[in-house]
């Protein structure tokens, strides 16, 4: 998809489709308050007045209605979509209202688009937002349908105010085409299944991705792994046929940075198939564990912007790739692994595997010099217990690490809830013959599997997200397609920028 700016009169437009989103101007919150549908524009106005008179526009956010051969205006159709109440109106409806739009018009198979931004945000941010709701709506998860047609949108053209400052307006678009197609990168990579994405695969398309856009490369495999006394690590790997993958992407910024400067430092768990190990899932459902991949998934789409958008600030990426399989090599219940810091793990459950591979993950970063560290992964289903697929979980050790990335999380437009890291916590990972266990158990378990990692940060500013409620979404929306999210990917490239 090319999306272009322009900043012509909306009614002025020829094309095959121009979108404006309506807003609900009644202030009244009452149950049975009617809609008071405006249009966010006027120049469309005239275009609209008559199916807003039929009542027919209510302006709830996923509302489409196509018009054709609308008066005043030189586009085939226009197309209203809903942005909700006015007062409300922000950037996060108008990604979904943008999405809302590239998906009706891909329903009915056109190629192009016009969207007339509303005048009530400040233009660079409307750019932002609507060209990144824009690629998030274009992707659709069928890579395997027989039948499949590309319904990709070939252009999209986001209408501008015409005295709007022109080269801030193509930066913030560069911006979010970078951000919406790194996102993307992610979605397409969790989509995969595992027969489809080892770790192998993963770390090909690592080192394709690195070598596109500039960024350093290493793969580590099974002997290196070794050698650096990454037991945690292999413990999990060493039950399958295929080989683990520890992925290093650095990013260095084209200012040298001067010494004590921070680096960041993401670790993200890459099990390309959970199947639980020995102590294996039930069959009902575990067809979802490829997607148990999603956090290295994400650090892979997060460099890839962070390698075209340039931040300051040095970026060391470890994305811990292996499957979790049962056989007469894998690890059982009851063994102990050795991890990279030398702390000894009881292994209770080895469908616990993330945490473990994390460890090494989470040490490795800190060697190579990370100051800051965020790690993403699918983790637990606790966190889904307790937070469904609305926020993901985000824990961290240091309230300022914490404050920048609650900043970075607004900026992007992405859900993440605070959960405790308390000592008391620590007490239910202590193991009769080990350091720590790897399964702390039932209660609390999304909060146990991150005091587990803390054991593995030492001091240093950490970020914990457990993505395993939003990396997948089951239902399908006007303005994403059911299937990988990608969610997590802008608040990390946020969270780097920030630097
Ligand atoms: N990959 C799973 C967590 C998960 C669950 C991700 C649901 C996505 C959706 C993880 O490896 C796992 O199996 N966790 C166990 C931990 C337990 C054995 C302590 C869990 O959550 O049940
Ligand atoms: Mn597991
Ligand atoms: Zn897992």
């Amino acid at each position: 998809m090319k999306v272009i700016l322009s900043y012509s009169n909306p009614a002025e437009i020829q094309s095959e489709c121009v979108a404006v989103i309506a807003l609900d101007h009644n202030a009244d919150k009452s149950k049975d308050a009617k809609p008071q549908a405006r249009l966010s524009i006027d120049q469309l106005a005239a275009s609209a007045e008559d199916v807003i008179a039929t009542g027919d526009v209510t302006a709830k956010p996923g509302e489409a209605t196509l018009m054709h051969g609308a008066k005043s205006t030189k586009a085939k159709r226009v197309l209203i979509v809903g942005g909700g109440k006015a007062a409300k109106f922000n950037a996060d409806e108008l990604r979904k209202a943008a999405g809302t739009a590239v998906r009706f018009v891909k329903g009915k198979n056109l190629k192009s688009l016009a969207l007339a931004l509303p005048s009530s945000l400040p233009a660079e941010q409307a750019v932002r937002a609507a060209a990144e709701g824009a690629y998030i709506a274009d992707f659709d998860p069928n890579y395997y349908h027989s039948d499949k047609k590309d319904q990709k949108l070939d252009e999209l053209m986001l209408i501008a105010p015409a005295n709007a400052d022109k080269s801030k307006l193509e930066a913030a678009l560069t911006a979010a085409v970078a951000i919406g197609e790194a996102q993307n990168f992610t979605r397409d990579l969790v989509n995969e299944p595992s027969n489809r994405m080892t770790p192998t695969i993963l770390a090909d398309r690592a080192k394709a991705m690195a070598k596109e856009t500039g960024l350093k490369c290493e793969v580590l495999g099974k002997d290196k792994l070794l050698e650096l006394k990454m037991g945690s690590f292999w413990g999990v790997a060493k039950g399958s046929e295929e080989p683990p993958a520890l992925i290093v992407l650095t990013y260095e910024p084209t200012q040298k940075p001067t010494d004590g400067s921070p680096v960041v430092g993401l670790v993200g768990k890459a099990i390309t198939f959970d199947t639980g190990g020995i102590s294996i899932k039930p069959a009902d459902g575990m067809e979802k564990m490829k997607y148990d991949m999603a956090g290295g998934a994400t650090m892979l789409g997060a460099m890839r912007a962070i390698a075209q958008l340039k931040p300051r600030v040095k970026v060391i990426a470890i994305i811990c790739a292996a499957e979790n399989m049962p056989s007469g090599t894998a690890q059982k219940p009851g063994d102990v692994q050795f991890a990279m810091n030398g702390k000894s793990i009881e292994v209770i459950n080895t469908d616990a595997e993330g945490r473990m591979v994390l460890a090494d993950g989470l040490c490795y970063a800190r060697q190579l010099g990370a100051t800051h560290l965020v790690d993403a992964a699918t983790l637990t289903g606790a966190c889904v217990v307790a937070l469904g697929a609305v926020h993901g979980g985000i824990f961290a050790n240091d309230d300022e690490i914490y404050a920048r990335f609650e900043q970075a999380r607004k900026t992007a437009g992405e859900k993440f809830w605070r959960l405790p890291l308390d000592d008391e916590y620590r007490d239910m990972i202590k193991s009769n013959i080990a350091d720590i266990v790897n399964s702390g158990g039932r209660w609390g378990g999304a909060v146990t599997a991150a005091k587990f990692l803390q054991e593995f940060v030492d001091d240093r500013p950490w970020i914990h997200l457990d993505i395993a409620g939003i990396a997948w979404m089951e239902e399908n929306k006007p303005w994403i397609a059911k299937g990988p999210s990608g969610i997590a990917v802008r608040s990390v490239i946020e969270f780097v920028r920030s630097f």
